[in-house]
């Protein structure tokens, strides 16, 4: 089978479907978009074929790509994924958009809570090299992967600490507390398409509140004066979210839509 023939078994031209099995196809033979375009009368050796079939299986079974090639691109970063972590998602390029246009101490000190692969955090030290980042999570085996990416993209000045939430930080305030926490509702119908990724990431009571209500509540007492809260939330709960920071005292509550024009991240000044 050449790279044509093999690209042919997925999709329509254009399809999602296609791009997903050139994807997995440069992976395979580690090649860039165009060069794919350029050798598709190129021959896949044995191994390649069945690496590719089987990945193909994978896919079609419901794993995301990231799970079957092992990386995701984030911002400008290359990360690992692994069954331990979520896979990052464009969306969450929107709260790091967000923080970068605050006004902050070029030291600030900041944490992002429930760090996964590291996305957030890393994407932030790429940009600001001078904030002191730390990034914690509850899962020692996703916290190692958060750290292998810190190494593998170079940006090994942020620290990272294994807890959960804010019981895994020391006695510190920081300039800005940002998160993407577990935010669906456990009886969600979404839950189904998202069976191959652990539960602990995606899932939190209260309709998916919990986590995001212990963040603000308890983020109150580690924030400095007028200090940051950065929040990624479901695309129905930017009223609830507003509401939760309102009631414990926050204000410049606002709230900014994703790529799909859904409410996804709210962020929130403590004037202390
Ligand atoms: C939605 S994922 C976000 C991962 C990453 N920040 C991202 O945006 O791709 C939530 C993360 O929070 C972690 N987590 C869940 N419960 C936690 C807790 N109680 N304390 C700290 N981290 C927690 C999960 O292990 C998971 O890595």
């Amino acid at each position: 089978m050449n790279i044509a023939q093999a690209l042919e078994l997925k999709g329509e031209i254009d399809s999602y479907e296609r791009q997903e099995a050139a994807w997995l196809l440069e992976h395979l033979l580690g090649i860039q978009a165009i060069e794919l375009k350029l050798r598709l009368e190129q021959d896949l050796t044995e191994i390649q074929e069945q690496a590719y079939l089987d990945g193909l299986a994978r896919i079609e079974q419901g794993e995301p790509l990231a799970y079957v090639t092992g990386s995701q691109p984030f911002w400008t970063l290359d990360l690992k994924v692994t069954h331990d972590t979520l896979v990052p998602r464009p969306d969450t390029e929107i709260l790091v958009e967000t923080v970068l246009k605050l006004q902050l101490d070029q030291k600030a000190n900041v944490v992002d809570l429930g760090t996964g692969t590291g996305a957030i955090a890393l994407a932030l030290a790429s940009e600001r090299p001078e904030w002191q980042i730390t990034a914690t999570d509850i899962f020692q085996p996703t916290l190692d992967v958060a750290q292998e990416n810190a190494v593998r993209n170079g940006l090994i000045r942020v620290q990272f600490c294994c807890g959960a939430w804010f019981e895994a930080l020391s006695d510190q305030k920081f300039d800005l507390i940002v998160s993407n926490p577990p935010y669906i509702d456990p009886d969600d119908v979404h839950m189904q398409m998202l069976k191959s990724e652990p539960e602990r990431a995606l899932i939190s009571d209260n309709h998916g509140m919990a986590d995001i209500e212990i963040i603000i509540q308890q983020g109150r007492n580690w924030l400095k004066a007028n200090g940051w809260i950065v929040l990624e939330h479901g695309y129905d709960q930017g009223k609830i979210v507003r509401d939760t920071f309102e009631q414990q005292g926050f204000q410049q509550i606002k709230t900014i839509k994703d790529y799909g024009g859904n409410d996804r991240v709210t962020l929130a000044q403590f004037y202390a």
